[in-house]
């Protein structure tokens, strides 16, 4: 099938070469030069394991293009809009800039029968905003809620947990979510469950599975400010609770909490939609889970500077870690990148590595100094403050090499990954988060 992609960031450049290697014909489309042409050149734009590859094979089999000029929009059965919906400058709301220009700048080139697909996160209600437009052409709107998590976008997106299909109610509705069922054949031969609702849910369905999953996480950090005045241990009371089958352990990982692109601003766009609404109250506990993740950020400096007896001026700190998560160099909102930075103005010489952040990080934060290798960071560290949890760190480093090249012996372990016990009985004083 003809497809095009309008926006090539982390969702849409992962959307055309993933829907290029299911066998599609694929033009992604993007108002930045710079990225097309990368992308033209088979140059991953950003850091995403196994995209790289999708992006030559799809180029080279002819099958994926870019272009800067939506006029190649045209032809296409289906159109997916995946643009940028990031945090308002001036609020909490989502700015829909993007959004809006990519369906205006579109709109020209729909022909009657086209199947116009949202996948951005937005706002419940926009599309009912952006429906007059796009049918005006004879096409559908239809939203798709995209849910690929950076450093496994490339499966998600081509082996989802689900698939959601918000359609306008009659016929034009059932032939646009029969015709996405055609685009994503293999899944839906599979058995992958496929959903199909309506347009408001649709989009609801993305903004609560971010809100539930900000939520688990700040729910096991309240455990861990808890455990920090009790003496308990919020790793083994993870653990415990999750074995029980209705809560599970995965996003219980407490330590200095969630960032990136996508759940700080869906949680805060959701508060400010649902006040417009008039039903603020209920998802008030949304800042709350927002004000709990902030904190730990906090915490973690704090636990920096108490192991230096009250200051780190002139202390070397080494960070290990810049991106928010691993599998990424995505730095936005970043609380790794955060520690790093407030360490650094609280007089601390900072040093900090991660293996695919830095040239991002430094592009943002240039006052800090940045390390290629690993080793080469640690030495002459005073203190090392894990901050993202790379296999590099968590895995590959042992507390007998990293006491090699370090000055001082203090461990901040951010991520709650290290194993505590190896450490201090190396001779390390080894701080966690949530851990006595
Ligand atoms: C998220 C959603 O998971 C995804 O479904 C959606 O499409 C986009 O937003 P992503 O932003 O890629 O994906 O990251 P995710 O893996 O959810 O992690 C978000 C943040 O939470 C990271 O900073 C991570 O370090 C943190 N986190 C995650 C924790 O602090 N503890 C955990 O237990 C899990």
């Amino acid at each position: 099938m003809k497809l095009s992609v309008i926006g090539c960031g982390y969702l849409g450049a992962v959307h055309a070469a993933a829907m290029a290697s299911i066998g599609h014909e694929v033009v992604g489309i993007d108002v930045d030069e710079r990225k097309i042409a990368s992308l033209s050149a088979g140059e991953a734009p950003f850091f995403e394991p196994g995209l790289q590859q999708i992006l030559a094979d799809g180029l080279a089999s002819g099958r994926l293009r870019f272009t800067t000029d939506m006029a190649h929009a045209a032809g296409s059965a289906v159109h997916f809009v995946g643009v940028g919906t990031p945090q308002q400058k001036d609020g909490y709301a989502a700015d829909l800039t993007y959004v809006n220009a990519a369906v205006d700048a579109l709109v020209p080139y729909l022909s009657a029968g086209d199947v116009v697909a949202g996948k951005s996160t937005v706002p419940v209600g926009t599309a009912a905003t952006l429906t007059g437009r796009v049918e005006a052409t004879g096409a559908t709107l239809v939203w798709n809620p995209e849910f690929l998590r950076e450093g496994f976008a490339v499966q998600d997106t081509i082996d989802p947990d689900r698939l959601v299909a918000g359609v306008p109610t009659g016929a034009d509705g059932e032939r646009a979510a029969d015709i996405l069922r055609a685009v994503y054949h293999p899944s839906v031969t599979k058995g992958t469950p496929f959903i199909v609702t309506d347009l408001a849910t649709a989009e609801l369905v993305k903004v609560a599975a971010n809100a539930f999953l900000a939520t688990k996480i700040s729910f096991i950090n309240a455990m861990a400010e808890i455990a920090e005045v009790t003496g308990a241990d919020v790793t083994t009371l993870a653990d415990a609770i999750g074995h029980d089958a209705r809560i599970g352990r995965r996003f219980l990982g407490a330590g200095i909490g969630f960032g990136g692109g996508c759940l700080p601003k869906d949680i805060r766009a959701f508060s400010a939609r649902a006040e417009e609404l008039g039903r603020g109250e209920s998802v008030a506990f949304l800042r709350e889970v927002d004000a709990i993740n902030l904190r730990r950020r906090d915490r973690a400096v704090d636990l920096t500077v108490q192991a230096f007896g009250g200051s780190v001026f002139k202390k070397n700190v080494t960070v290990l870690g810049a991106a928010f998560k691993p599998h990424s160099d995505d730095i936005r909102d970043s609380p790794a990148l955060d520690v790093a930075v407030r360490l650094h103005g609280l007089g601390a010489w900072v040093t900090i590595t991660d293996p695919e952040a830095i040239d991002n990080a430094r592009r943002i934060h240039p006052q800090l100094n940045y390390v290629d290798d690993r080793d080469e960071a640690l030495r002459g560290a005073d203190a090392v403050i894990v901050v993202t949890e790379w296999d590099e760190y968590r895995r590959h480093l042992t507390p007998e090499h990293a006491a090699t090249l370090t000055n001082g012996r203090v461990i901040i372990d951010g991520r709650n990954c290290l194993d505590a016990t190896a450490w201090r009985n190396a001779g390390w004083d080894y701080y966690g988060m949530g851990r006595p």
